[in-house]
């Protein structure tokens, strides 16, 4: 029995692991070739990773420290996006320029725009280097010691790394702690947009349709990696010329079929596929509803005062996208761990480590860590709550957070340097205008009153910042925290700082806001930091622990080590899903449902006259699907997160199908639990960005540098 049970387990996690689980190491593919193959791919794990030769990762960047992007032309044009190139758009933007509601499209390079503060990262090498950096580790050291042994190793071997190459050194952890490999990256600082379509047609659906399938949004814009004239990166100079990548994408206008093998290429940020049970459900049943009941009334009183008003609709607009963004998603993981049964799965695979546990070699290091995760997580969960009520209901109270500014201020005293102070007015200035320009006070008392009243009614005493434990009638105190703090009203902040003098800090010292923001900060300092910290720095010492164990449990399954930040394979297929009983989703969407969902009246789903005239004419050149219509984005079995927006999709050939973007959210869950019957990325089809920069916004000049495969 128990063998069977050991062998049922093996085999459901290896079945879990197929089909579209895993984010693979680029420089170990060649361990997944034949399965790559096998599923459909034409090419080698070679072609797409190689030092010794160009391959697909020289065409792939980290873009902007947050996304992912793609090298299309012999000319560094670069393709990512539109939400992550969005602040870059905003920041060219203006009433005479608006290019946010309007697009942009440079026509030739000289009108493409600078955009300092954005880099790109390519990377050039990766080593692994687990021996060396634990070197002299032992099982038995303390974790102080382990700790310190491996900074000291990290340190050393990046020294002389260093010495030998001109590229950034960095050693990452890799397996939760058990392995480690070296990166060599290359960092170019003078990047220039390029171009974008109208948010109607890269926001198109936006909050509204955010993590939901069907979708129908041309989620791109189009950059340009500037380098010095020995290609050599550099900081913005009229002189730099247009980068000269090793190898650029090749673009395909097949389409995708469904059951099409397809790979994903970047930068995921963070999964935890390898947590024990009890941290899936306390992630999954307590910590995600807590933060999205909590937004969700924030949301429902943004929406309510959103639509009665259009300036506060666009003042509102990014702190709900914001906010939105996680609520939705967060939403989706319960939903998918709960209906998928996430939680039973762990615990069925538990219990056969737990066997094997037993008869294993080095069982003293493993029979207790299951039931000392069980505990360690309960001893846990109280501060995990204490941070979401404050992260999410506290520091949501929009006065409290700007008064939060004015902190190191209200420490000023007679001998602070004139200089420090002026320094520090005109930046409170600049944030006071700022904080005020996208303010709307109504919102913000009832945000208030209701985060106040949830504290309140679900955080016991002990677990409370103590300026919530003085407040008697939250009704009352919010009238009065508006009415006294200086914080809700701009034109005395500004009178404030213009005559301020140290001998003002008083006022800020007696301010409510402030003293509120100071109760809320000092909370998370003195309680809820000092109790989480080593409880979390014990349960990762146990998680890696349990990942090495369960890699000894296996010796021949293949393990993809938790995202971080790190280039990635992921790949599976293209294919559609059916989220529930009854509903049966395609795998792609059209131009026809960007008609359908049209609505002059939601900003959400406005269609621009040209994209519509387009429409009617059917006038798609080559971007057509062989069926005749204009194909918008489309779903796959390609394991995703944040991060991967803007990783290219690729085909078996490695040619560029789409940009991923999003997620469905029935399958959100795939951070913390991968189910190939459910979990889909989604991705704009690259046909249709063609067709947008092509046929919509003439930018001929773009299309003719790329390299597109009828
Ligand atoms: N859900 C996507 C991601 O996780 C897209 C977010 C931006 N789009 C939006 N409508 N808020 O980041
Ligand atoms: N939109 C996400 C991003 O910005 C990708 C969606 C996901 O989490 O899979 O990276």
């Amino acid at each position: 029995m128990k063998r069977l049970l050991l062998s049922l387990a093996i085999l459901l996690t290896s079945v879990m692991a197929f089909a579209g689980e895993g984010m693979w190491i680029p420089m170990l593919l060649q361990y997944n070739e034949k399965e790559m193959q096998e599923m459909g791919m034409r090419i080698t794990a070679d072609d797409i990773y190689s030092i010794n030769h160009s391959s697909l990762k020289d065409a792939i960047v980290l873009f902007g420290g947050g996304c992912t992007g793609e090298i299309v032309s012999d000319y560094g044009l670069l393709l990512t996006n539109h939400h992550c190139g969005f602040d870059y758009i905003q920041k060219h933007s203006s009433v005479e320029h608006d290019y946010l509601t309007d697009g942009f499209w440079a026509m030739d390079r000289s009108q493409e725009l600078p955009c300092p503060g954005l880099s790109v990262i390519f990377l050039r090498e990766m080593r692994d280097v687990t021996e060396k950096v634990l070197f002299n580790i032992t099982d038995d050291m303390t974790e102080e010691d382990r700790q310190k042994t491996i900074s000291e190793n990290i340190k050393r071997i990046t020294a002389e790394v260093e010495k030998q190459t001109e590229y950034k050194v960095s050693i990452k952890p890799y397996f939760l702690g058990n392995e480690y490999y070296l990166l060599l990256n290359e960092v170019y600082t003078d990047v220039r947009l390029v171009g974008c379509p109208p948010s109607n047609i890269g926001k198109f659906g936006g909050d509204t349709d955010n993590w939901v399938w069907p979708r129908h949004t041309g989620d791109f814009s189009v950059f340009r990696v500037y380098a010095d004239p020995d290609g050599h990166p550099a900081d913005y100079s009229a002189s730099n010329i247009p980068y000269r990548p090793a190898k650029h994408l090749e673009i395909s206008l097949k389409g995708a079929d469904e059951g099409d093998f397809a790979f994903v290429f970047g930068y995921p940020a963070r999964t935890s596929e390898y947590l024990p049970a009890v941290a899936v459900d306390q992630e999954a049943n307590v910590i995600d509803p807590i933060a999205v009941r909590l937004r969700g009334e924030i949301l429902d009183i943004y929406n309510t005062y959103q639509e009665q008003d259009k300036k506060v609709r666009i003042q509102y607009a990014s702190k709900h996208a914001g906010l939105g963004n996680g609520w939705k998603k967060w939403m989706g993981v319960t939903e998918g761990i709960n209906h998928f049964r996430g939680v039973q799965k762990k615990r069925f695979y538990e219990e056969s480590f737990q066997e094997w546990a037993l008869g294993a070699r080095n069982r003293y290091m493993y029979i207790d860590l299951l039931k000392n995760f069980e505990q360690k997580y309960k001893e846990l969960e109280p501060y995990r709550v204490a941070y979401t009520y404050l992260s999410n209901a506290g520091l949501n109270i929009e006065i409290f957070d700007f008064a939060g500014n004015f902190n190191k201020l209200s420490q000023v005293t007679k001998e602070t340097p004139q200089e420090e102070i002026d320094k520090m007015i005109t930046g409170l200035k600049k944030a006071t205008e700022n904080f005020f320009k996208d303010y709307y006070q109504p919102i913000d008392r009832e945000v208030a009153r209701t985060m106040l009243k949830e504290y309140l009614e679900h955080q016991p005493t002990d677990f409370r910042p103590g300026f919530l434990n003085e407040i008697k009638d939250v009704d009352a105190y919010v009238e009065q925290l508006f009415e006294k703090s200086l914080f809700a009203d701009k034109d005395r902040v500004m009178e404030f700082l213009e005559s301020f003098k140290p001998s003002k800090v008083k006022k800020l010292q007696k301010d409510p806001a402030l003293l509120a923001y100071q109760s809320l900060i000092g909370f998370y300092r003195d309680e809820v930091n000092p109790k989480m910290g080593p409880i979390n720095k014990e349960i990762d010492r146990m998680q890696r622990i349990y990942m090495k164990g369960q890699m000894a449990m296996e010796p021949e399954k293949r393990f993809s080590p938790d995202a971080n930040f790190t280039l990635r394979v992921t790949y599976g297929k293209v294919e559609g899903f059916k989220p529930q009983d009854g509903k049966n989703f395609r795998h792609f969407t059209t131009l026809e449902g960007i008609m359908e969902k049209e609505n002059p009246d939601i900003y959400d789903y406005v269609v621009e006259p040209k994209l519509k005239a387009l429409y009617n004419s059917k006038d798609y050149g080559r971007y057509a699907d062989k069926d005749g219509t204009m194909h918008v984005a489309f779903t796959a079995s390609v394991h995703t997160t944040g991060g991967n927006s803007g990783s290219p999709i690729l085909t078996a050939d490695g040619q560029l199908l789409g940009l991923n973007f999003d997620r469905c959210w029935e399958g959100t869950m795939s951070d913390l639990v991968y189910d190939p019957d459910i979990c889909r990325n989604i991705s704009v089809d690259i046909r249709y960005v063609l067709f947008i920069i092509d046929k919509f916004a003439g930018a001929k000049n773009l299309i003719a540098e790329m390299d597109i495969v009828e």
